[in-house]
């Protein structure tokens, strides 16, 4: 059985302020049904380690670098997102493939490293509106998938999030039919790739303005094991709704 995700981006927001949100969610959820990650910006995933010590609130990174060290100003590494206190990256999310144009086989070199690294990787994927109107988004998101997602993946340490760029922070959903179709697709290339042990074992996420109102219906559709959520996970009030949607299930 896939154990159920809850996953938030909080994207370039939160100053250290902000830990006393990660604080309220995890007073919400001392024993969750669900497994929790929040993937604050960088800075603040050493202080909320050492905040939610105990807590059953992991944390992640929002991107990495494929090298463990050297000459790269600005870059973060996987043993450093790590050695702060992180348990997850989330890589490939459409804010890097698009601003910085970041491509699947970039994505799949950081996803290698942060695996060998002992990091759970969440890569991302999804078409814009343009593909969706204009070509086959099976197609794209079946491209993305093989070109992003590495060899050594397990369903220890890959989690994949179909993320619409059109959905995301638009209050814009997809319809339960057209996740679906989605999900069920990417099911069946990772257990054609991976075998059918590993491939069941992976979880699927939806992402793209998941909120309170629309948990249930998103949740009940066959093959999503849980969601990446943005601005939605930016305060325990508003989190914690999705949570508990997840947990009922
Ligand atoms: P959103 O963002 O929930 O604000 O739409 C989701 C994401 O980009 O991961």
């Amino acid at each position: 059985m896939r154990r159920k995700l809850a996953a938030g981006n909080w994207k370039m927001n939160g100053l250290r302020a902000g830990l006393a949100e990660m604080d309220a969610l995890a007073k919400a959820h001392p024993a969750p049904a669900v497994d929790i990650l929040l993937c604050p910006p960088a800075t603040l995933i050493a202080p909320a380690a050492q905040a939610l010590s105990g807590s059953r609130i992991a944390l992640g990174g929002q991107d990495c670098h494929q090298e463990t060290s050297g000459a790269y100003t600005g870059d973060l590494s996987a043993q450093m997102l790590k050695d702060a206190g992180a348990r997850a990256v989330i890589l490939g999310h459409s804010e890097r493939r698009e601003k910085h144009r970041e491509t699947s086989e970039e994505v799949r070199l950081k996803a290698r490293a942060a695996q060998a690294e002992g990091l759970m990787t969440v890569i991302c994927l999804g078409e814009s509106a343009f593909q969706r109107e204009a070509t086959n988004t099976l197609d794209i998101i079946g491209a993305q998938l093989s070109l992003s997602v590495p060899d050594e993946s397990t369903g220890e340490n890959l989690v994949v999030a179909y993320e619409p760029i059109w959905a995301i922070g638009s209050g814009q959903t997809p319809t339960p039919e057209q996740i679906g179709e989605v999900h069920t697709f990417m099911r069946a290339r990772l257990e054609r790739r991976f075998g059918s042990g590993v491939g069941r074992s992976v979880r699927l996420l939806y992402g793209g303005s998941v909120k309170a109102e629309n948990a249930d219906e998103i949740f009940g559709i066959p093959d999503v094991d849980g969601a990446l959520v943005g601005g939605a996970s930016l305060t325990a009030q508003d989190f914690s709704p999705i949570i508990e949607a997840l947990e009922k299930l």
